[in-house]
């Protein structure tokens, strides 16, 4: 990122001398869709990244500036509402959960740019919302703590981007470190970091670059079957709070019979739980083999038990499968689409992405894009 460059364009802009700041979107190595069932999950951030410059203004507007959509929109601190822009959105939506929260916010011009692939599973809306509330935190002088910046970021994805996702994304978006995963408890909000210690392989993404539509629709109603699981078993187990709390024994007591879908669903989420903690040792003993063992364990869960993988995912995990220098290999994220997450031996990654592109072509039609993960640190003033 050129910080000169960034700041003349925002002088240019807005006639006013910016503030720079910097989140980056992330990976997740496993525990998928476990967040909101408050339980485990294994991501680190990248070093693809969202940057906001910003500026207080003298009255209560808020300017916007996109140089990825090339758009302005204005707005003022007192009349804050959804947009049909997602971009703009993602950041309104960051500043109405502070004034929500009683914090004092005034007028602001904010720049914003950034690396992460668009809907490639890569967190860029997390990255977009963290920034923000960096952003906004600084320049307001609220000394907000950095966890309740990353809740503030999530309620916004709630509030004006319609997701009601878990705290992942926004977690590895503030607290991520270089060459480190986190292994964050998304009940206690406690967290550890994990070397990634990955002698001799890679972590390599491979982008479907699909986005299939249903994708936000089904996400909330992944949640709502979890949450349908939960209450028919806190009918006999009243403590019971989260799948998380849940074991397989009380899901085949209490909701095998009621109903089969939710229980597939429920049944994946105990076992994806379980499988963050194995993958947590045996990263933490260098046991790359079992690692990737898991992520294909994930995928298959993901994609038969919980119904959110896609044809193109599919084929692009089958496609790696069975190769003796691909140790794991699973779709990441939310689902219907973006990334695949592989665990590749070094001087075989050129080979398999020249060959996994050409089929994907001749299968899809499509492009593939893959990018070699290099971590990066969370959000910071730069
Ligand atoms: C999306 C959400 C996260 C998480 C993942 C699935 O990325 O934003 O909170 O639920 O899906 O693991």
């Amino acid at each position: 990122m050129n910080t000169e460059y960034f700041k003349k364009t925002f002088r240019d802009i807005f006639q006013a001398e910016a503030v720079l700041f910097k989140s980056p979107g992330r990976i997740n190595i496993i525990g998928e869709h476990t967040d909101y069932n408050g339980g485990l999950v294994m991501p680190a951030a990248i070093d693809k990244a969202v940057y906001v410059a910003v500026s207080k203004r003298d009255d209560h507007e808020i300017h916007l500036y996109s140089e990825s959509y090339q758009s302005k929109y204005v707005s003022s601190v007192a009349a804050i509402q959804k947009t049909e822009h997602n971009w703009v959105n993602y950041i309104l939506g960051v500043a109405n959960e502070m004034v929500q929260r009683g914090h004092q916010l005034g007028g602001f011009n904010l720049f914003i740019y950034g690396d992460v692939p668009l809907g490639a599973g890569l967190s860029s809306s997390a990255a977009v919302e963290c920034a923000t509330a960096f952003a906004l935190n600084y320049i307001n002088q609220l000394s907000i703590p950095q966890m309740e910046l990353a809740l503030i970021s999530q309620k916004a994805e709630h509030t004006f981007a319609g997701v009601n996702c878990g705290i992942m994304d926004q977690f590895a978006s503030v607290f991520g470190k270089k060459d480190q995963a986190m292994m964050l408890d998304c009940r206690s909000m406690e967290y550890e970091y994990i070397p990634l210690k990955l002698d001799g392989y890679k972590l390599v993404l491979l982008n479907t670059n699909v986005k299939h539509s249903l994708s936000d629709s089904a996400y909330n109603e992944r949640r709502e079957q979890c949450d349908k699981g939960v209450n028919w078993i806190k009918d006999h187990h009243a403590s019971v709070e989260y799948l998380r709390d849940v074991t397989q024994e009380m899901l085949l007591a209490h909701v095998k019979a009621k109903d089969e879908n939710v229980y597939r669903k429920c049944s994946y989420v105990v076992a994806e739980i379980e499988r963050v903690k194995k993958a947590a040792a045996a990263l933490k003993n260098g046991d790359l083999s079992t690692l990737g063992k898991l992520m294909f364990e994930t995928h298959k869960g993901l994609s038969e038990d919980y119904e959110v993988s896609c044809k193109e995912l599919d084929f692009l995990v089958d496609q790696v499968k069975g190769l003796d220098y691909v140790l794991g290999a699973r779709m990441m994220g939310g689902g219907f689409g973006g990334c695949t997450l592989n665990i590749v031996r070094d001087e075989e990654i050129d080979r398999l992405i020249d060959n996994v592109s050409v089929k994907y072509l001749e299968k899809f039609g499509l492009k593939l894009d893959a990018y070699i993960v290099e971590t990066g640190n969370g959000s910071q003033i730069i």
